[in-house]
């Protein structure tokens, strides 16, 4: 059935859409200068982009020689000013107040002295310890997202991302043979209203939802976790609840509904059932390593305490002067031999090992899977981005203030896959969506909308869609078991499907 006849046999009787105020309000009102997304990423000011006017190879020239000034422990510079005979210039030259440095949050204090102690981390490490660290990761704290928040994402800004994504699932769990168990499955699911609006949409077709046993996230942080039962359960979060600081997670919680939902810490957790997966801004979440060809061959980018007096950071990336563990294991590899000095590349083995296992449940107990994010089709180097207050920064700024995110390399995740599962795309995210029915989901919405409604409605399409906003930065990947039809949007040589813009008239 073509999905926007779906659109309209199903959702002509609108009214629970119209319940959903709260939350289509928040999305669509967010002020224009504070919407920012993850994925814009050019920003010298990262700390590792490309400088303007420099090339890969002159940037990996300097880099190199900064790095051969440093021991492998790392803090100690070999270069000292005695040997270059540079003391009596030093005791001549006039004093220099230097800029105080940054705050050392409490995880940075943990980092340094982690350095200190063990020599240089890798980037992965420091990531994961940013990013997850128990006690004041980032995204330990909770709720991060949104207008107050550091970012915002697509199923944040309109209601229709969920939804469309929940008839995908609709339409593939029919492709499989409408299988009469099925667990809905979400990675990283932020404050829960992705998983929220799919639920909704799901729940208008009363054969599948029958066949929904429960839903299962997997998420890292405690009060992500609240966040995500006050979402989805409609259990109050009160003050005391937010924030981090506590290992522990609540693990199951009931539905209106009479839906479980239930909490993991790791994939591999999930029980064994037919499952469909969605992972939408979790991959580019999970740790990278970073590695720059010499002449020597792949050193990895491994980040040290910054000495320098005139930085106000506390830490700063160094080649590694030899080969370490991770160079020989990720990078020493015959696909990347074509690279040339001074190019850098990002691999992330823990989005290789969840994309493996899923493949592994899936051609276990079936199911069928779809990750949204930005990356490409191939390997990418400088794309680790800082983020704070819908704002770029320094990659190393504030350890567990700031977001941390790579781009996704799509191809690595499907060589993951070996053969267990049928990989599709990746597309964008504007082909999907409008493979879907956002034209006539949109039309639904603005029949019934306020003016003002309208507005936000109108901008929020253009904002998933519009090529130069998120409709094609992001990308999406499905994975279908063997022998499975491919799945709506993702048929080969398919024209690219397009909504008529809505139309000024409208409003
Ligand atoms: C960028 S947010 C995306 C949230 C949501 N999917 C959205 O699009 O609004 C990343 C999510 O993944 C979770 N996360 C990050 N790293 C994780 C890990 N290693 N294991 C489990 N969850 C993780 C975060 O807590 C958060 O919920």
């Amino acid at each position: 059935m073509a999905t926007s006849m779906l659109w309209r046999s199903t959702f002509v009787r609108a009214v629970p859409w119209r319940a959903c105020t709260r939350i289509t309000t928040t999305r669509v009102t967010v002020a224009a200068p504070l919407r920012m997304a993850r994925f814009y990423s050019q920003d010298p000011s990262s700390g590792i982009h490309k400088p303007p006017g420099q090339t890969l190879a002159q940037q990996g020239q300097e880099r190199t020689a900064a790095a051969a000034a440093t021991t492998a422990a790392g803090s100690e510079p070999l270069v000292t000013s005695e040997s270059t005979g540079a003391p009596d210039e030093a005791a001549a030259a006039p004093e220099v107040n230097y800029p105080p440095k940054e705050e050392l949050t409490p995880l940075a204090k943990h980092i340094r002295d982690s350095i200190k102690i063990q020599g240089p981390m890798s980037v992965a490490h420091f990531m994961r310890q940013v990013l997850v660290n128990p006690l004041s990761g980032y995204y330990m704290k909770g709720d991060v997202f949104g207008t107050q928040g550091d970012f915002i994402t697509s199923p944040e800004i309109s209601q229709m991302f969920g939804e469309l994504l929940g008839i995908w699932f609709l339409v593939q769990w029919q492709n499989i043979g409408k299988p009469s168990r099925v667990q809905i499955v979400e990675l990283g699911p932020g404050r829960g209203t992705l998983m929220l609006d799919m639920l909704r949409a799901a729940s208008r077709f009363k054969e599948f939802r029958k066949a929904i046993s429960g839903v299962h996230l997997v998420e890292a942080s405690p009060g992500l976790r609240k966040m995500q039962r006050q979402t989805l359960c409609g259990i109050p979060l009160s003050e005391e609840q937010v924030g981090g600081g506590s290992r522990e997670g609540i693990t199951a919680a009931m539905r209106p509904d009479g839906l479980q939902i239930s909490w993991h810490d790791v994939f591999d957790d999930l029980p064994d059932e037919c499952s469909l997966i969605v992972a939408h801004e979790f991959f580019d979440a999970l740790p990278i390593y970073k590695f720059e060809k010499t002449d020597e061959g792949w050193r990895e980018l491994v980040v040290d305490l910054e000495e320098d007096p005139a930085s106000t950071y506390h830490f700063r990336f160094v080649l590694a002067p030899g080969p370490t563990q991770a160079s020989r294991a990720f990078a020493e590899h015959a696909a990347y031999e074509h690279f040339k000095t001074g190019d850098r590349i990002e691999i992330s083995p823990d989005s290789f090992r969840v994309s493996h296992d899923m493949a592994k449940h899936m051609s276990k107990n079936g199911g069928s899977a779809l990750i949204v994010d930005y990356g490409k089709d191939y390997i990418q180097g400088d794309t680790l981005r800082g983020i704070h207050k819908h704002k770029f920064t320094h990659v190393l700024t504030e350890p567990g203030k700031v977001d941390l995110s790579a781009d996704v390399d799509f191809n690595y995740l499907k060589q993951a896959t070996e053969e267990l599962v049928n990989c599709h795309g990746s597309i964008t995210q504007a082909h999907l969506l409008h493979s879907l029915g956002i034209g006539a989901r949109l039309d639904m919405l603005l029949a019934k909308a306020s003016a003002h409604r309208r507005e936000g409605l109108i901008s929020s399409y253009h904002r998933l869609v519009d090529p130069k906003e998120m409709g094609n930065v992001y990308r999406v990947m499905a994975m279908t078991p063997l022998g499975s039809p491919t799945p709506i949007a993702f048929e080969p040589q398919a024209p690219p499907p397009q909504s008529p813009p809505p139309t000024s008239s409208k409003l």
